[in-house]
This record gives structure tokens, C-alpha cells and sequence, in this order.
């Protein structure tokens, strides 16, 4: 039988993620995996595929996880690499159409500046909290 050669991985690339805003409040997603992941909350969005700029990837991944168009969008707080070689970023989107419904995830969470504080959010999006809570309201 012949061997099948593993491809190698795309250690290159942007992973997006998205800052939903509206009315003072971030809207927040709760993963479902992998299981070290599952219950812990994260800004929307996934990587980006191969020739799409960061816009193509954050309006298709929230157009795929929470079924809404978006528009924008500004960085916000830091670069964060990733083990695997990639770098995650942040974004200030719009919501343009549409209302966020978990597709991909447990459950999803409006947020104020407080309870961004209080919530169990993925280890990679913790060092935003400063930045995102210049934003919001309640802290
Ligand atoms: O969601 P997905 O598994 O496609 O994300 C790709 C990688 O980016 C994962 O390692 C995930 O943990 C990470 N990620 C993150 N924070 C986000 C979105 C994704 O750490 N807000």
C-alpha cells in the first residue's frame, strides 16, 4: 500500500477574531472545543484561508458561526502568536445585518466592562481586556 505523505501544516497565517460592540456591550461566544477550550469564552472568528485578507476571514467566519454580516474593522490590542506559528488579532467590526445565534459555539454573551472581567475567557483574548473595556460600559 502506497504511504500517504502528511501534508505539511500552514505554519503562517492570521487568525481573526472579532470585538462585536453595540450599545456598551461585547458580544462574547462560548467554545465547545477542543475540550481544554470547551466552556471558556472567546471573541468570534477562526482562521483565515489561504488568499483571504483579514475582512474576508472575519466576514465569513461570523457569516458561518453566528449567521450575521459584518463590516469593518479597526485592530484592537496586541498581536498574539500562537503556538502553531500564527498570530492572532483582534478587529472592531459592525454588525450590518442580522442578529448573533450561536451556530458553532454553546452559547453566546453580551458583555460590560465588568462582567468582561469576571467571565472565563480563553487564555489568548485576556490581554485585550484593557483595550476592549475602553470601549464598553460598566467597569
Ligand atoms: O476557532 P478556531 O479553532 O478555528 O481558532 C483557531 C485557533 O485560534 C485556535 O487555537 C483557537 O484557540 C484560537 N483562537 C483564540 N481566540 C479567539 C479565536 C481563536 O485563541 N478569539
Amino acid at each position: 500500500m502506497p504511504v500517504e505523505r502528511a501534508r505539511p501544516a500552514d505554519h503562517t497565517g492570521e487568525v481573526v477574531a472579532a470585538a462585536i460592540i453595540v450599545d456598551g456591550r461585547l458580544l462574547l461566544a462560548q467554545r465547545t472545543r477542543p475540550p481544554e477550550l470547551a466552556g471558556q469564552w472567546e471573541l468570534p472568528g477562526g482562521k483565515a484561508e489561504a488568499g483571504e485578507t483579514a475582512d474576508d476571514a472575519l466576514r465569513r467566519e461570523l457569516r458561518e458561526e453566528l449567521g450575521v454580516e459584518v463590516s469593518g474593522g479597526d485592530r484592537i490590542g496586541e498581536d498574539v502568536p500562537l503556538p502553531d506559528g500564527r498570530v492572532l488579532r483582534a478587529y472592531r467590526v459592525e454588525l450590518v445585518s442580522g442578529t448573533p445565534v450561536a451556530l458553532d459555539h454553546a452559547e453566546l454573551r453580551w458583555v460590560d466592562g465588568r462582567e468582561l472581567g469576571e467571565i472565563d475567557l480563553v487564555g489568548n483574548d485576556r490581554g485585550w481586556v484593557p483595550d476592549l473595556r475602553l470601549h464598553l460600559k460598566g467597569w
